[in-house]
């Protein structure tokens, strides 16, 4: 897919996953893009690049879109959680918190994070394949809910929560045997996937979990997948998860909760079409709905998971444009100060961004640029023939849609430190994470004594 060069940021403001730039992104009476009522320009000035923004308003808009449509098509009682793995901050946590939703969290730091941030612990999931022992015990010890995804969970919970305490809350997560990319999906017995139990040891890992009297299974869990367009996935998921609520049931468990995970895609670039928040969540509540109704269970609480449907859009990234070289017949490259180190995707994943100059972004397309990175690497590309007006080295260019997976993927490759972040809301910014200095990095570094010596 190419990346897409105009600005035409769209205007769903119901639904932010459908636009590329921020909700509030406006152009100014001199022709400067502005986003939460800050001019762009001023804040690179203000902030320095590489710079991670994050527009206040769009979290908030796609938080109530989450919330209200939960509330508009389940009858049962809901509860969406933010998956911090998206992009995880005290600052979104507490964010996250006062706008009700509840998080996922896959790590000690991901949960202090959160509870440090003010979420609520009986609304926050532990997640996580091989999840430690300190990780588990912090989880128990404040009431969070574990997530158990496979037998190792189990064994290490019965030798961790002390013999006659207050049991552990669980929810058990299995893998549905729906298989999705983005623009397919299958549907099969088994899945080769890390997480989860398989759907064929699911009715022994109930049985067992019976048995043991230091945890109360309450919810289960499933997740498909990420940046989904399709709609069909999630529903045929309620349905094999009803499946599954029955059955838990059955065998007596007081299950609660069903957690549908994330996966909601979002607009990168122009060609992308996501569906809107209201219509995913109308899809998984009806799917849940109509499936019970026909086994005649009682409505679970109907949890989701999105990440970057939540934060993606509300983002994007500065950079100041530097040098340039040009292959004749080639391309050109023009590199910023920034690259795969904030933003890891493209590399990974070859992922398309849509980007502008900041202080010209409707001014006419004059040529066809690839932004290189500034890492000691060939494939340090951000986006691959970008058309552009002509720039300048000082110039400041904005990536959209980096509120996602950019900052916490982000590394020190090359010993390049952390951008900063602010956030942005009716013409006021606030640091969220300060730069990090190169001196930041030598923080955890040791001569061994006898380096010293020799040298
Ligand atoms: N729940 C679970 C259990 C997950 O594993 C994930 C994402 C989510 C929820 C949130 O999914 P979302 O709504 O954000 O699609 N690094 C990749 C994405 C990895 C997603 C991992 N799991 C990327 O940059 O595209």
């Amino acid at each position: 897919m190419a990346n897409s060069n105009q600005y035409e940021p769209g205007r769903d403001l119901l639904s932010p996953n459908r636009n590329f730039a921020p909700i509030t992104s406006e152009i100014d009476e001199q022709g400067i893009l502005m986003v939460g009522g800050c001019k762009l320009s001023c804040l690179a000035e203000r902030y320095g690049t590489p710079l991670y923004v994050l527009d206040e308003a769009t979290i908030r808009a796609a938080c109530k879109s989450y919330k209200e449509s939960l509330e508009k098509y389940y009858p049962g009682r809901s509860l969406a959680l933010y998956a911090s793995k998206a992009n995880s901050s005290l600052a979104i946590s507490s964010l996250m918190a006062s706008e009700g939703l509840g998080l996922d969290a896959v790590s000690e730091g991901e949960l202090i994070t959160a509870l440090k941030g003010g979420v609520p612990s009986n609304q926050i999931v532990l997640h996580g394949n091989n999840k430690s022992d300190q990780e588990l015990l912090l989880a128990y010890k404040n009431g969070v809910k574990i997530v158990i995804d496979n037998q190792h969970d189990i064994d290490r919970l019965t030798q961790i929560v002390p013999s006659g305490s207050r049991p552990a809350e669980l929810m058990l997560r299995f893998t549905p045997g729906i298989e999705c990319h983005t623009h397919e999906y299958i549907r099969t017995g088994h899945l080769d996937s890390k997480f989860g139990f398989d759907p064929d040891q699911l009715e022994s890992a109930l049985k067992q979990l019976k048995k043991i009297d230091c945890a109360r299974l309450s919810g289960l869990h499933a997740h498909i997948g990420s940046q989904i367009f399709e709609l069909e996935p999630h529903k045929d998921l309620t349905g094999v998860m009803v499946d599954a609520l029955a059955l838990a049931r059955q065998l007596g468990h007081p299950i609660e909760d069903l957690n549908i995970g994330g996966g909601l895609g979002i607009r990168y670039v122009e060609a992308d079409d996501p569906p809107s928040i209201e219509d995913w969540v109308k899809v998984i509540s009806n799917g849940v709905k109509e499936a019970c109704e026909l086994k005649k269970l009682d409505l679970p609480r109907l949890m989701c998971e999105p990440g970057r449907s939540l934060v993606a859009n509300a983002g994007l990234t500065l950079y100041k444009i530097g040098s340039r070289k040009n292959i004749p017949g080639v391309r050109t490259y023009v590199s910023v100060d920034g690259g795969m180190s904030d933003n890891p995707r493209p590399i990974t994943y070859q992922s398309c961004y849509s980007a502008c100059l900041v202080d010209r972004p409707l001014d006419p397309v004059k040529e066809k640029i690839t932004i290189a990175g500034k890492h000691c690497e060939s494939g340090d590309v951000l986006l691959k023939d970008l058309s552009l007006p002509y720039s300048r080295r000082g110039d400041v260019l904005a990536v959209f849609g980096t509120g996602a997976y950019n900052s916490s993927m982000g590394s020190n490759y090359n010993r390049i430190p952390r951008p900063a972040a602010v956030i942005v809301n009716n013409g006021q910014s606030d640091l969220v994470q300060r730069r990090e200095q190169p001196e930041d990095l030598l923080q955890y570094d040791v001569i061994p004594d006898h380096l010293i010596e020799l040298g």
